[in-house]
C-alpha cells in the first residue's frame, strides 16, 4: 500500500520537514533514528542541520525517493528498508530518535517501543509525533483505526523508560502534503532517556 502510494512524481508529504520536528530539532544531538521515515523529508532536513541520519522504512519505493531528495539538497542519509514490526537498532547508540505520523498496531508498538528506548544512549531524546483519536472527526489524515491512533496516555504507558520533557495533545493546522491536509488532532511528545 505504501509503495503504491509513493508511486508517483510528487512527494505525497512534501518535502519540508514536519513543524513540530523543525521547531525542536535544536535539541536534538545525532546519530538519529528516523521510523517510518517514507520519502525523506525529515531525514534530509535533520542532516542538513549537520546531523548524522538513518531513515528506517518498509517502503523501497519510499526510500528511492528520500535518496533522491538527499541528493538534490547535496546531504547524506543512510536508509533502511525494514519492517518495524521485527526491526531491532543498535543499543545505546542513538542521541535521538524520531517518529513522525509513525502509526503502528499495539502489538507492533508493545515489541518495538522498548527497542527505540534501549537504542538511546543516556540523555537521548526520543520526538513524537502522531494522529489521536480525535482525528477520526477531522478526516484529514491518518489511520482510521483507533488502535493505530496515538494519545497521552497511551505515550506515558508505552514508555515508561523516558522522562517526559514536552507531552501535550492539541488540535493545529497540518499541511504536509496531499494526504496531511488540514485540522487534525495531535499529539507530540519528548522524552529523555534517563
Ligand atoms: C504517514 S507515512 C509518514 C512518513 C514520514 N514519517 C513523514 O512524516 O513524511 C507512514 C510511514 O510508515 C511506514 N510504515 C508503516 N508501517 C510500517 C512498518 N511496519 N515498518 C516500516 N515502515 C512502516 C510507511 O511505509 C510510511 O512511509
Amino acid at each position: 500500500m505504501w509503495d503504491e502510494r509513493y508511486a508517483v512524481e510528487e512527494y505525497v508529504y512534501g518535502t519540508e520537514p514536519n513543524s513540530f520536528l523543525a521547531e525542536y530539532a535544536g535539541e536534538l544531538s545525532g546519530p538519529v533514528l528516523s521510523i517510518a521515515e517514507g520519502e525523506g523529508r525529515n531525514a534530509v532536513f535533520l542532516a542538513a542541520q549537520g546531523l548524522t541520519v538513518v531513515g528506517v522504512d518498509s517502503s523501497t519505493v519510499g526510500l528511492k525517493k528520500a535518496q533522491a531528495l538527499a541528493r538534490a539538497r547535496d546531504v547524506s542519509i543512510t536508509t533502511q528498508v525494514a519492517d518495524l514490526n521485527d526491526y531491532i537498532p543498535e543499543a545505546d547508540f542513538y542521541g535521538a530518535v524520531v517518529s513522525i505520523f509513525a502509526h503502528l498496531p499495539a502489538h507492533a508498538r508493545q515489541k518495538l517501543y522498548p527497542r527505540l528506548v534501549r537504542s538511546l544512549k543516556a540523555g537521548g531524546l526520543l520526538l513524537l509525533e502522531a494522529y489521536t483519536e480525535g482525528q477520526l472527526a477531522y478526516g484529514t489524515g491518518g489511520p482510521k483505526d483507533i488502535d493505530m491512533l496515538m494519545s497521552s496516555a497511551k505515550i506515558k504507558a508505552e514508555f515508561p523508560g523516558l522522562e517526559p520533557i514536552l507531552l501535550r495533545e492539541l488540535e493545529r493546522d497540518v499541511t504536509e502534503g496531499s494526504y496531511h491536509s488540514g485540522r487534525a488532532a495531535v499529539v507530540q511528545f519528548i522524552g529523555r532517556k534517563v
